[in-house]
This record gives structure tokens, sequence and C-alpha cells, in this order.
């Protein structure tokens, strides 16, 4: 049996680098000590997974109160669930046969380099992990394209590292761990070059964080251009990420391989309950127009704060913020962690960052008191 893990030796166990920043961090199992040491309970402001700190819709709690009696049953068996799908397609203005549901969107970025592993990936680094490292693990080659001095895609030199070998293109839009965003037209100049060569992934986990013009989906694209792939998320805006809902937009051939790959039209992965709060949550406007709106407040707060302690925070788009530690000596999110702020921090180019959450306003508050104490400057 494993031994309980409490605050102090959380660092000491397995390393959450696939999904984000490579600090060492803790499974987030059921292990007692874990579920002790977690939480608001201990005093601890976790701004570490780009979390909506809002919680779930008021519609989507009460779509599952009122199919609990029904969670004994798959989901292919209940009738109104059948629908999500389409729901789906409408609200992308997509036909149903190019939609892929997918518990969480990881699940799915996990999917697409298994499924495209006939030849080179092509993506940024830093970027979002899951794709990447699973491509890796499958002997694939990963080419990997440093973000620009502001910390953007470069796309031309991503469009110059595709070859004939490329089997897959990998760009996060706007960008996890780096928070920037590329202009819909740079991006659909580079979604259309790049997918004559090779299937374009692009992953819109935070795309609802943007205004309008900036927010438009490269989905898209895909009717002309049938290698461009989009993954989406519920656990960002729409505050799901414990109920594990995501889902992918592409051509219907690649969808229906896709799917023939993953459970067929079972759709076995799907929870009701995660299935029914979707459904709940995309009709409850208001809950995603609160989240945003609150997020830009601490956000804009959390900003000009590192700012004014001289921080060069990086201008975010997103649900976090991304800054760069100088010459900060020792491990800062070990340092925070300490403190009871949880974040991530890691080393690229021979640079330290850090990544940051932004949580409630009160949160971010609490934040920055402990980075008074903790930055030097
Ligand atoms: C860019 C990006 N894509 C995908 C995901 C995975 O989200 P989920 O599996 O919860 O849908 C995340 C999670 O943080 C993310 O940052």
């Amino acid at each position: 049996m494993q031994a309980p893990i409490n605050r102090r030796n959380w660092l000491k166990y397995s390393s959450l680098a696939a999904i984000g920043l490579g600090v060492r961090v803790p499974t987030m199992g059921n292990e007692e000590g874990v579920l002790k040491s977690y939480g608001a309970a201990s005093g601890l402001v976790n701004l570490s997974s780009n979390e909506n700190p809002y919680g779930i819709a008021p519609l989507a709690k009460e779509a599952i109160m009122n199919l609990l009696g029904e969670a004994n049953r798959y989901q292919y068996n209940i009738a109104s669930l059948q629908t999500l799908k389409k729901e789906i397609a409408d609200l992308h203005k997509v036909d149903v046969k190019q939609v892929l549901l997918t518990p969480g969107s990881g699940e799915a970025l996990g999917l697409l380099p298994r499924h495209f592993s006939k030849g080179n990936l092509v993506t940024a680094f830093p970027t979002f992990g899951i794709l990447p490292t699973t491509a890796k693990k499958m002997g694939t080659k990963v080419i990997e394209v440093p973000l620009t001095a502001d910390k953007k895609h470069d796309l031309g030199a991503m469009l110059a590292a595709i070859n004939s070998e490329t089997a897959l293109v990998y760009v996060c839009n706007p960008a996890n761990p780096s928070s920037t965003m590329l202009k819909p037209d740079a991006l659909k100049s580079f979604c259309i070059e790049a997918s004559k060569k090779a299937v374009v992934v692009i992953d819109e986990a935070y795309i609802d964080f943007l205004e309008a013009p900036d927010n438009e989906s490269m989905v898209g694209l895909i009717d002309k251009n049938p290698n461009i792939i989009v993954v989406n998320t519920f656990s960002k805006v729409h505050a799901m990420a414990g109920l594990r809902v995501g889902f992918v937009i592409g051509n219907p051939t690649y969808i229906k391989a896709l799917e023939d790959n993953y459970f067929a039209r079972a759709q076995f992965g799907m929870s009701v309950l995660s299935m029914t709060a979707a459904q709940a949550s995309m009709k409850d406007k208001a809950h995603q127009k609160m989240s945003i709106a609150k997020n830009e407040i601490a956000r804009t707060y959390g900003y000009n704060e590192l700012k004014k302690l001289g921080i060069n925070c990086i201008p975010s788009y997103t649900n976090f913020l991304f800054f760069p530690l100088g010459n900060y000596a020792g491990n800062f999110a070990e340092d925070m962690l300490k403190k009871n702020i949880f974040l991530r921090s890691d080393t690229y180019y021979g640079e330290k960052w850090a990544r940051a959450s932004v949580g409630t306003l009160e949160e971010m508050q609490q934040f920055i008191s402990v980075m008074k104490e903790t930055w030097k400057g």
C-alpha cells in the first residue's frame, strides 16, 4: 500500500510533466494524505492546473441531479444524451459526423498521435504536453520549434520545420503554458499551408477566453482543408475539469477512423452525468459570461501586481499567467508550495519560468501577498 502523502513530501511523487510544466507534483489520487492537505480547507491556494474556480453552471448541477436516478444505465441507453454530439455540432456549425466525444480533451490529445503515427510531429516548445509526450512514447520523432521572444508560436519556423516525413502538426491556441494567442488570419494561413503536407491539430481549450474577432475557431477551415482537426474541452470556461468532457471536430473520414479506434459509436468512455452536464452547460450562457468576466478582473489584478514587482509577465489571453523567474535561485514552485501557493515552474532553454492559474480575486490577492514576501527581484 502506498504511504500517505502530505504536502511536504508531495514533491517526491510522480511528475505531471506530461500535462504542463515539469515541476514534480503529486498524483491526485485518492490517498487520504493528499485529500487532507489538498484544497481550500488546508489553506492551499491551488493555481496549478488552470481550473475554473467558479464551479460548474447551475443548470449543469440541476441536470446532474435530475439524471442521477439513471446513472445505472450506459449512455447509449438514455435517449436525451444522444443529442449531445448534435448540439456540439450545431454550436460549431458542422455535421454531427464530424464530432467525436472523449472523456476530456486530454484523451483526444493522446489518441491523435497514436492514430497519426507514421511520420514526425512538428510542434512548439514549450507547449501543452500530452500530445508531444504521447508521440515521444510511441517512438515518433518530435520536432520542437522554440517560441518567439514574446512567447508566441513561431509560425514561420514551424512551417519551415515541416518536411516530407511530417505526419502531424500541433498548435495550442491560445497557448499553454505561454498564455499568448495567434491572430486568426495568421493562424488560418498557417493551417491552410501546413495542412497541405500533414494533419494539423489545433487545440482550442482556452479559445472562449478570447474576445471577438480573435476567438475565431479554425473549425471553419475544415470543409475546404480536410487535414485540419480541432480539439476542445468543457474543462475551462464550462468549469467541468472533473467531469471530463472533450471533443474533436474533423472531417467525417478522420472522425470515423478515430471513432473506430475508440469504442466505435458506443462512446463507452463517456459518463452519463458528464454528458448531461455538458448539454446543460452549453445553455447556461450567463454562467460562462460570469466566469470570463471574473477571470479577466482577477487576471488583470495579478498581471499588474506582478509588473509592480518588476516581473515581466507575458500578457495573458487565458486563465493563467506565465512569467520569467530571472535569476531566482532554487525551485520556485517548491518554495511557493511551502507557503501554500501551488503553481508550476520549469526551465526552458536555460530560462526559468512560472505558470500560475488565475484563481478568484481573493486567491490572487493571497498569491500576490506571498509573492511580495518571496520575490527578491
Ligand atoms: C491546452 C490544453 N489542452 C487540453 C487540456 C486538457 O483538458 P481536459 O483533458 O480537461 O479536457 C488542457 C488542460 O489543462 C490544456 O491546457
